[in-house]
């Protein structure tokens, strides 16, 4: 069934999505923490680090924010900074804005492929897990460049086709036959946790994905590969 849905297009995908999401919300947190080993919190505080947010007062977006981890990390990084966390599942913000400090976070309810925010405004825009869900990533990114003041940067956490190499097998039995398994027991939502390895081996390999960055405009655009390149975390500046 999610086989079919990842390669589906249209409003038929997003609302799939939409409703995926709808209902794993309330443990959605804890099955990152989970399935990364913790090691989600440290690729975030890196996200908003590349994000290389002016001092003072600045504006930032999370888009795709879900429950709002970027957001939160912007505000604990750079306490001055107006954190705006953009998402079109109502459920996952609203699990964020019950989080500690949820209310210090401006929340939006937006479709990534048409954010309804003017040219320029945001002196950084960051995803993370994003843009793998996306139907149009070239209308993702060049959203992303069009929010951005000139020299803003805008930084992607997702995962990602890892490469091949002596690891694939146990990568592949990692993300095919645990998570599954992890997310059916702690979410009763077993579909959510087939899209997930479904959709990254569906993604863009991390070179293709630099390669579209650059193609809507991206200066400087780089990444690095986390997890045994299953994870990676991308850079461009406007
Ligand atoms: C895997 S979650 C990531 C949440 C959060 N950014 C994080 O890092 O944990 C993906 C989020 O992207 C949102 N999303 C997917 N497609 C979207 C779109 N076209 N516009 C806005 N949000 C979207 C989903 O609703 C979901 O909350």
């Amino acid at each position: 069934m999610s086989n079919s849905m990842t390669q589906s297009r249209g409003s038929e995908r997003s609302s799939y999505v939409r409703d995926m999401f709808t209902r794993i919300a309330y443990r959605y947190d804890l099955m990152n923490r989970l399935m990364t080993g913790g090691q989600d919190a440290r690729w975030r505080r890196e996200v908003i680090r590349r994000a290389s947010l002016p001092p003072g007062r600045n504006l930032v977006l999370d888009l795709g924010a879900g429950t709002g981890d970027l957001a939160f990390e912007a505000l604990r990084q750079h306490p001055e900074t107006t954190s705006v966390a953009a998402d079109f599942t109502l459920a996952m913000m609203h699990v964020g804005r019950h989080r500690r400090n949820g209310r210090r976070v401006h929340w939006s309810s937006a479709d990534a492929l048409k954010p309804p925010f003017t040219d320029g405004i945001f002196d950084a825009v960051v995803s993370g897990f994003l843009l793998r869900n996306v139907l149009d990533i070239q209308k993702a990114l060049a959203e992303q460049y069009r929010l951005l003041k000139p020299g803003g940067m805008m930084v992607a956490l997702d995962t990602i086709r890892p490469p091949d190499n002596l690891l694939s097998p146990l990568i592949r039995f990692y993300m095919n036959i645990v998570i599954p398994a992890l997310g059916r027991l702690l979410t009763s939502q077993a579909d959510a946790y087939i899209y997930l390895p479904e959709s990254s081996a569906r993604f863009l390999r991390a070179e293709e994905l630099s390669a579209r960055m650059a193609a809507v405009g991206f200066r400087e655009v780089n990444f690095r590969r986390k997890m045994f390149g299953v994870v990676a975390i991308h850079w461009g500046k406007k």
